[in-house]
């Protein structure tokens, strides 16, 4: 068993020109049909959504007895002839010689039967939906666009930085943290003042999960010029919604000497990147989404991936909403966040396609985003796309430490938790700017799947952290 020697499914299929060479194929049984004098089943072994069709015609004994045990969700190794086939949808089949049961998986209990099963269904077996068609896909996808998204930075001269995860400040200043603590539940230390006691902690303080590498980023890109994280973050965020995980991976470039414009720009041309990469690399599992998910979804990824992003300001969306006639669940007014159906009507109705915005009053947004003249709004953006609303956040970041210092204060924040931050403003400062990108959003709005607990392996959200 080397796995080195092995030939993939996927690789089988593509041969155009079968010359009934003996192959041998490995993975988990599909689908079995048993006919008269002859034993049909696909395999599948992840490498693509297609099977391969095994076919045994007239099995003799003992290979009959071995055909009896294989049946759907077993693991099994198959050898014979690949030969060209009559199916239509398969250019070519294994005509079985041989065939071994790795693994039985007993037909009475095995959780995967050959009708649909729902997501939410899948979800509560998640050790056993990357061998459905869908999880299949999704797996492939999340692996392409994260190579996708590597090489976008590294043939950009970006280098990868690793930040930490375990942190003790908030980057957000939304103090949706998860602490990190070894001090005992039941009978933790107390100090005088009646609080737990944080300095007898694992750290000397208290610690966190980081909700964003962006303030450590910041380190590195002012030194390096141009670098990038991508990295789990975590939220202990209580929204039980379809686009809201506890954890997330994301994706945080981060650039010296580069004002807001250069932000919009690295921006669209990295999705638009990533995407058109996933168009061309992962043609198979996208026309299954199409299909199966999101109708239409190539031909609008394309439109995406062909067309400049609409970019407007938060007040000219503001009175894209308020003059619109539409009730929303959420009024809006000059100075309220946008929610996901302000985000929503703006890409899906108004612009038809991802919107950058810019200039939210400061209020909204968080300390570090770089206050405009106007004192009033900041150069903050957000690319919104439809179906999802946002996808990305980003700014450019204030450089200036006494603006700094004020927001810092107005922000409800103490400056001796961020002194290091602060610094980078005292030596050598410099106008910079980056932004985030959720990436299982970006592989929701690539794939057109509902929920965001479907397209990370193992989610992790509200009242939810199983296997
Ligand atoms: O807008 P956010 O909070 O921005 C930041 O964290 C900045 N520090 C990024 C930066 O400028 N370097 O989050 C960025 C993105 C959002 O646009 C969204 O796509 C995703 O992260 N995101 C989540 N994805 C899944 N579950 C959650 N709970 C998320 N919260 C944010
Ligand atoms: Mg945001």
């Amino acid at each position: 068993m080397n796995p080195a020697q092995s030939i993939r499914i996927r690789d089988l299929l593509a041969t155009q020109q079968p010359t009934a060479q003996l192959v041998t194929a490995q993975g988990w049984v599909r689908t079995k049909r048993d006919a008269k004098h002859l034993c049909f089943f696909e395999v599948n072994d992840g490498s693509s959504l297609s099977n391969i069709q095994v076919v045994f015609e007239n099995p003799e004994d003992a290979i009959a007895a071995e055909l009896a045990r294989v049946q759907t969700g077993a693991s099994v190794w198959v050898t014979g002839t690949l030969e060209p086939s009559p199916a239509k949808g398969q250019n070519v089949e294994i005509h079985g010689t041989a065939v071994e049961v790795i693994g039985e998986a007993p037909a009475d209990s095995y959780p995967l039967q050959k009708k649909r099963h729902s997501f939410e269904y899948l979800r509560e077996i998640a050790h056993l939906r990357p061998r459905t068609n869908t999880f299949g896909a999704v797996a492939r996808v999340r692996n392409r666009l994260s190579f996708a998204i590597h090489r976008f930075f590294q043939e950009r001269d970006f280098f990868y930085v690793h930040t930490p995860i375990i942190t003790a400040s908030d980057a957000e200043g939304a103090g949706e943290l998860f602490r990190v603590t070894t001090l005992p539940a039941d009978n933790p230390p107390i100090a005088e003042d009646g609080s737990v006691d944080f300095r007898r902690d694992f750290f000397g303080k208290p610690a966190f999960l980081t909700v964003s590498g962006q303030l450590n980023a910041e380190i590195y890109a002012c030194a390096l010029e141009r670098v990038y994280t991508f990295g789990p973050t975590f939220r202990a965020e209580n929204s039980n919604t379809t686009r809201h995980l506890a954890e997330f991976w994301m994706i945080e470039p981060e650039v010296a000497f580069c004002d807001i414009d250069g932000n919009m720009d690295l921006a669209e041309d990295f999705l638009k990147f990533v995407l058109r990469d996933l168009l061309s690399g992962c043609a198979e599992d996208m026309a299954f989404f199409d299909t199966r998910i999101q109708t239409g979804l190539i031909e609008t990824l394309q439109k995406v991936v062909e067309s400049p992003f609409r970019r407007i300001t938060y007040t000219e969306a503001v009175e894209a909403l308020t003059s619109s006639g539409r009730t929303f669940e959420f009024p809006v007014s000059w100075g309220s966040d946008l929610q996901s159906e302000h985000e929503k009507f703006l890409t899906e109705e108004v612009y038809g396609g991802p919107v950058i915005v810019t200039g939210y009053p400061k209020e909204i947004k968080a300390f570090y985003m770089k206050l405009n003249d106007d004192g009033k709004t900041v150069r903050g953006m957000d690319v919104l796309v439809p179906r999802l609303g946002e996808i990305i956040g980003g700014s450019e970041r204030e450089a200036d430490l006494a603006t700094l210092e004020r927001r810092i204060d107005e922000s409800g924040l103490h400056r001796e938790d961020y002194w290091w931050y602060l610094d980078l403003r005292r030596y050598g400062s410099v106008p910079h700017s980056g932004f985030g990108l959720g990436f299982e959003r970006l592989i929701q709005y690539a794939t057109g799947m509902q929920n965001i607990r479907d397209v990370i392996p193992f989610p992790r959200a509200v009242k939810s952290a199983e296997f």
